[in-house]
């Protein structure tokens, strides 16, 4: 059988996102080594971000979007650093690549895994797992707006920043959400907005929403505003299993159910064009995290599992399994990085994961 190399374009980016990118490319570099042949990876580093930006004054290439559509993936770190204005740092990059490459799907899966503190109380809370669906292509952050009136003086300044909602842009997530839906134990897809208040793009969500639910009577539906939808991760979260909303909502909550689940450093996404027309972009939910960067102490889960979301997109889906296994058997045996209470360093894990895929290697 002829090797398959898969070329990764790597943004390894600002903070943490260097380092723990490094971390799954020793990862996927294992599972190459382990695959006798069947497959590898080739890597091109770019090394856009902030240093970049404060040193040719952009965050990446004029060309960067063309570049990458060159590529089967891109594996990204973070963006963001003291020095330059976050609005700066993540337009130039992160959204300039998902808008850039249309990737409108963001897979934000919730996990809680074994042995990691837990930081809600519910009776079932290792069977819990649910996905977040975000847009990612429009909504909130789709930079339309602008600001004026600062020669009025002090305090006369005026900013608008508007939402854009598009019918195609809601039907193509909802329909994403329901067809995922129809692949997990539970069918059902919950849909997240804020119609009451956001009266015109809202709107057209839900109509959109319940559009295309008809077309799925199999799948169970269920719409909640998002204020409510935050309490319900605390309080119901059995009741989840895919829930889509818009881009900036779906963030927020992502960062809650990371939270939820023991920490942001273990929460994986990825950025898909589901067309398969341009290359899709793994990455953790996490940012650039300059409170720990350099100190080698950032947890790298949510980007090795975010490698395992790659792997499962380039159809290497027993690979996928393994690394997702490791990571779990790693945190079951309480070695862990301090933000979820453990004392291991960033590089403890890995070896500790990569461990864990040789021996189910060897037991194969
Ligand atoms: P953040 O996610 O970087 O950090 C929030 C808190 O979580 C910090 O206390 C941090 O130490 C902790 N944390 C995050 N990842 C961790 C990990 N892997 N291990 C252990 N602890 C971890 O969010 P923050 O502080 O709001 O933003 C920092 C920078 O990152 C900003 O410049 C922001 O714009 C950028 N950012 C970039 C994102 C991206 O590139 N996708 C996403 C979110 C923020
Ligand atoms: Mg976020």
């Amino acid at each position: 059988m002829e090797k398959k190399i898969y070329r990764i374009a790597v943004i390894p980016g600002d903070g943490i996102g260097i380092e723990v990118v490094n971390e799954g490319i020793r990862v996927l570099e294992h599972l190459a080594k382990q695959s006798e042949e069947k497959f590898a990876f080739e890597y091109d580093y770019f090394p856009w971000g902030c240093e970049y930006y404060l040193k040719y004054g952009k965050m990446m290439d004029e060309d960067g979007v063309e570049k990458l559509k060159d590529y089967d993936a891109i594996y990204f770190g973070a963006v963001g650093y003291p020095g330059v204005p976050d609005h700066i740092s993540l337009w130039g990059l992160r959204i300039a690549i998902c808008q850039g490459l249309d990737q409108w799907a963001n897979i934000r899966p919730v996990e809680f895994l074994p042995g990691v503190p837990k930081r809600l109380n519910h009776p079932d809370i290792d069977s819990l797992n649910w996905v977040l669906i975000r847009e990612n292509s429009e909504g909130e952050y789709s930079g339309i707006g602008g600001r004026n009136f600062s020669s009025r003086g002090d305090g006369k300044e005026v900013a608008v920043q508007s939402s854009l909602f598009t019918e195609h842009g809601c039907e193509r997530i909802i329909r994403y959400a329901f067809d995922m839906a129809r692949t997990r134990k539970r069918k059902k897809v919950t849909s997240v907005t804020k119609s009451n208040a956001q009266q015109y793009g809202m709107v057209l969500w839900d109509e959109v929403f319940d559009r295309v639910s008809k077309e799925y009577p199999d799948v169970e539906t269920d719409q909640w505003l998002v204020d409510a939808m935050a309490a319900q991760f605390v309080l119901h979260p059995e009741e989840l299993e895919v829930v889509v909303a818009s881009n900036l909502f779906a963030d927020i909550l992502s960062d809650l159910g990371s939270a939820l689940s023991g920490s942001l450093g273990i929460a994986a996404s990825a950025n898909i064009n589901p067309e398969g027309h341009t290359p899709s972009m793994f990455e953790s939910v996490h940012g650039s995290a300059p409170d720990i960067a350099g100190k080698g102490i950032a947890n790298p889960i949510g980007t090795i599992g975010s490698a395992a979301l790659m792997l499962e997109h380039f159809g290497l889906k027993d690979e996928a399994k393994q690394v997702n296994d490791a990571i779990k058997e790693t945190t079951n045996q309480g070695i862990l990085t301090r933000d979820i209470g453990g004392t291991a360093d960033t590089k403890d894990i890995t070896n500790a994961i990569i461990n864990s895929l040789s021996s189910v290697y060897n037991k194969a």
